[in-house]
């Protein structure tokens, strides 16, 4: 088969790689030439635990281009997969579909033969009813279908969720393009059969029906965490507790300080915008939307009490600041507003995150050190903010070489009792 990933971020990138993997030949293509240069350099934008090693090799081996040539690369290949961006309109909370239907519109100019046009971007109901639309001119019949196929990868676990997927979700009532995406995907779902085929809005909506459930299973435990505070219980046993209901299940019932990322925060609200649409109102997500805005203020009003009330002047160290581990991506990490409101309530912040410096603390009061060690010395909070695996194990005492330090564990990485044993002023969330 041969492919076109039009877009080459995160989801083009690992994707078509992974894709390639498998034995197609794929074409990763995209607008920005920048990125395309350094591509064909072996220069890999993004950081995603074992991509760099995946891409070097089907590049070398000759499955996998990249180019800025988008009209060619159409015509070239069989399936042509649109996975480009779509941000929130600040303004509306709209998706803004503006890259979508660019796409739509080169395609539209460069259909020479049939081709499968799959949409994998986060789109609203009704998106592929649109781009099907403005395919469909004289010259292009029966030469396309638009079927939906959303994405699940996370960051971080990017190749593992491609490569062993919950499930494939394919979206189209042809049976043309069912079957070469069936054959596409068949040596990932041969072996647990979950290959779901639904109606294409159907496929658009379950994508952000299933963001938008994490994110309120994630809220909500994080407003139980509030509760275990005042009630001097910890919401690791909640979470176990609740967990252990296969109807409830463990996996996102971690407790912390609020999610973030490319696609909670947006997905949440351009869903409700859908919605709204419709005229019918997701009160339950309009509330998750707001819980987990304000979760920071929440974080700031503990910490000030940690300090008893009296963050002037204080030294406050971050380790990790990415809105979750395995990823440089600072797209709406909680870690922006807490820092953002320390600073405002006079406090001097260090920080150290496993993926590097970061451009968008702008302030002279925060700054970077490339290791753990420096960032904590004389410190007299530390706050684990991210749960990257270099911060599960630290003698802590060691790097600060200050009495009387505390430590606010956002993640709940280490065990209150072994902490307060060990002498140290140790806060955790929920607990
Ligand atoms: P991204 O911003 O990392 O990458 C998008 C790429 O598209 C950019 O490189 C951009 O230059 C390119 N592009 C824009 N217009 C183009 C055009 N006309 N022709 C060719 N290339 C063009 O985005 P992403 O994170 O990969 O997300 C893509 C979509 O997938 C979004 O809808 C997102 O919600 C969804 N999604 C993302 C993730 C994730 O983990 N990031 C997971 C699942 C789904
Ligand atoms: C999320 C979804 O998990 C993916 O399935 C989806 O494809 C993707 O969004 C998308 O649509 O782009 P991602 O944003 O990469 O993936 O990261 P997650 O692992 O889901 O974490 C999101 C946020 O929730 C992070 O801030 C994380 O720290 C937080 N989180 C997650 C918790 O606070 N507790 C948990 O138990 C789990």
């Amino acid at each position: 088969m041969k492919i076109c990933m039009i877009g080459t971020g995160y989801v083009g990138l690992v994707s078509g790689t992974c894709f390639a993997e498998l034995g197609n030949h794929v074409i990763c293509a995209d607008i920005n030439k920048k990125k395309i240069k350094k591509l064909n350099e072996s220069i890999i934008p993004i950081y995603e635990p074992g991509l760099d090693e995946l891409v070097k090799r089907n590049f070398k081996q000759g499955r996998l281009k990249f180019s800025s040539d988008i009209p060619s690369s159409i015509k070239y290949c069989d399936i042509i997969f649109i996975c480009v961006g779509t941000p929130i309109n600040k303004k509306t909370n709209n998706a803004n579909l503006k890259y979508i239907f660019n796409v739509t519109h080169a395609i539209k100019n460069n259909l020479n033969k049939y081709k499968v046009i799959v949409n994998k971007s986060t789109v609203p109901v009704t998106t592929g009813d649109k781009i099907e639309k403005i395919l469909n001119i004289k010259k292009n019949k029966n030469k396309f279908d638009v079927i939906s196929n959303p994405e699940f990868l996370r960051e971080g676990e990017a190749i593992r969720d491609f490569m062993y997927p919950d499930r494939v979700v394919v979206g189209t009532i042809a049976k043309k393009p069912n079957n070469i995406m069936k054959n596409l995907y068949l040596p990932l779902i041969k072996k647990k059969n979950r290959y779901f085929l639904t109606t294409r809005r159907a496929a658009e909506l379950i994508k952000y029906a299933s963001n938008a459930f994490l994110a309120t299973k994630i809220t909500y435990i994080n407003e139980i965490a509030n509760l275990c505070e005042k009630s001097n219980i910890d919401v690791k046993d909640i979470a176990i507790g609740m967990g252990l209901d296969e109807r409830i299940g463990d996996r996102f019932l971690r407790a912390g300080p609020g999610y973030g990322g490319s696609c909670f925060p947006k997905d949440t609200r351009a869903l409700v915008a859908t919605a709204n649409k419709f005229k019918v109102n997701l009160s339950i997500v309009k509330s998750v939307i707001k819980s987990n805005h304000s979760r920071y203020k929440l974080l700031v009003s503990r910490i000030n009490k940690i300090m008893s009330n009296n963050l002037k002047n204080k030294k406050i160290s971050f380790l990790g600041v990415t809105f979750k581990a395995g990823t440089d991506d600072m797209r709406e990490t909680p870690a922006l507003n807490i820092v953002k409101s320390l600073i405002k309530k006079g406090a001097i912040i260090n920080y150290y995150d496993p993926s590097g410096k970061k451009d968008i603390f702008k302030s002279n009061k925060i700054k970077y050190f490339n290791n753990i060690k420096d960032a904590c010395y004389k410190s007299d909070l530390l706050i684990i903010h991210t749960e990257w695996n270099e911060f599960k194990q630290l003698n802590f005492k060691k790097y600060v070489k200050k009495k009387n330090f505390k430590i606010f564990d956002m993640r709940n990485l280490y065990s209150p009792n072994k902490m307060n044993r060990s002498g140290v002023n140790y806060f955790g969330i929920g607990r």
